[in-house]
């Protein structure tokens, strides 16, 4: 996975993540499901309690810094994994945190947003589902803090800009080093996807590297051809920062594991949930990775991973909203 290293080499990056994170076979899974399942633990990724997120701001942070910024603008729901992690950064690297959170600003901060407070984020809430509300309450914010003076870094929702992507195609050369350690081949590269951000860095990950298996993304919220479509301009735009062309025919995503919604548990979700944790000791989530290994576990048991085939499940933590 030189050629993804010598890619990204001269891209300024902070090390936030924790590398590598553990990856391991999925002994119990496996057996009860006749495939054969391997795990990427980014839910340990080390940093304000981990997550995906963390591989992202490897690379955004630098890109802040370099910019002479001081205060991060982040928008997510009020449970946003992304958040917290930002809300860390604030206080390890000293900007002002401003979150723009969707949804009823709760009694009792829980999950995600108990730890936003504790590590000192300024919370602002907006009582909508409406994503351009909340963009345009965020824009509102953005402009009183630079007429206050500040520098302000604004990030959309996952913090998937293109620069944010190159953390994934860093992670998905981690898997492949990882393989390479347990001399797989592998197959499959299954994982949670939703603000495109993971699977476009994943995505470009495969074209640098000219791996010849599949990423499949498990939408938890976008229809599967908007999910794919997102995937394909974030990770061109990335591209292009590389000189790497982008194959639309490399692009899985599955919008099938949804149910009624973001953040809508369906019966798959709790299943896959319990099964992680009673088989292997494993936390997932309700909103996120609970619907991706729900939908990895119906492609072994529809035959959509072929038991002789290596498949990994690309934990993308979030498992502190079982506490929410
Ligand atoms: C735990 C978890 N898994 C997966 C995802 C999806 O990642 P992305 O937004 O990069 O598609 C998120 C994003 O919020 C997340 O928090």
């Amino acid at each position: 996975m030189n050629k993804i290293k010598k890619t990204l080499v001269g891209i300024p990056q902070v090390k936030i993540t924790l590398t590598p994170t553990p990856f391991h076979h999925l002994h119990n899974i496996s057996k009860i499901n006749g495939c054969n399942l391997y795990i990427k633990r980014d839910d340990l990724t080390g940093f304000a309690l981990g997550g995906n997120k963390t591989r992202k701001f490897d690379f955004l942070v630098a890109d802040a810094l370099k910019q002479g910024c001081d205060t991060i603008i982040g928008i997510g729901a009020n449970q946003s994994n992304f958040c917290r992690v930002l809300s860390g950064i604030g206080s390890k690297f000293g900007f002002e945190i401003h979150l723009i959170l969707s949804g009823r600003k709760p009694q009792n901060p829980t999950g995600n947003l108990r730890i936003d407070h504790i590590l000192g984020a300024h919370v602002h809430h907006i009582d909508t589902t409406d994503s351009e509300e909340r963009m345009n309450y965020a824009l509102k914010i953005n402009q009183q803090l630079k007429e206050e003076g500040k520098k302000v870094y604004f990030l959309p929702p996952g913090g998937s800009t293109p620069l944010g992507t190159l953390g994934y195609a860093q992670g998905f050369a981690e898997i492949m080093e990882d393989a390479l350690k347990y001399n797989l081949k592998i197959d499959k590269i299954i994982h949670a996807s939703s603000s495109a951000g993971t699977q476009a860095g994943l995505v470009l990950g495969q074209a640098i590297s000219g791996w010849k298996g599949e990423i499949h993304g498990i939408s938890v919220d976008t229809p599967q051809v908007e999910l794919a479509k997102n995937v394909y301009d974030l990770a061109t735009e990335a591209g292009k920062m590389c000189n790497i062309k982008i194959d639309k025919n490399n692009i899985f995503t599955d919008d099938s594991y949804v149910g009624k919604g973001y953040g809508i548990r369906t019966k798959a979700c709790e299943e896959a949930v319990n099964l992680f944790a009673r088989k292997e000791g494993i936390f997932l989530d309700y909103v996120y990775t609970g619907k991706g290994a729900a939908g990895m576990l119906d492609y072994c048991q529809k035959g959509k991973i072929k038991s002789d085939e290596n498949v990994i499940f690309l934990h993308t933590g979030g498992n502190i909203q079982l506490f929410e």
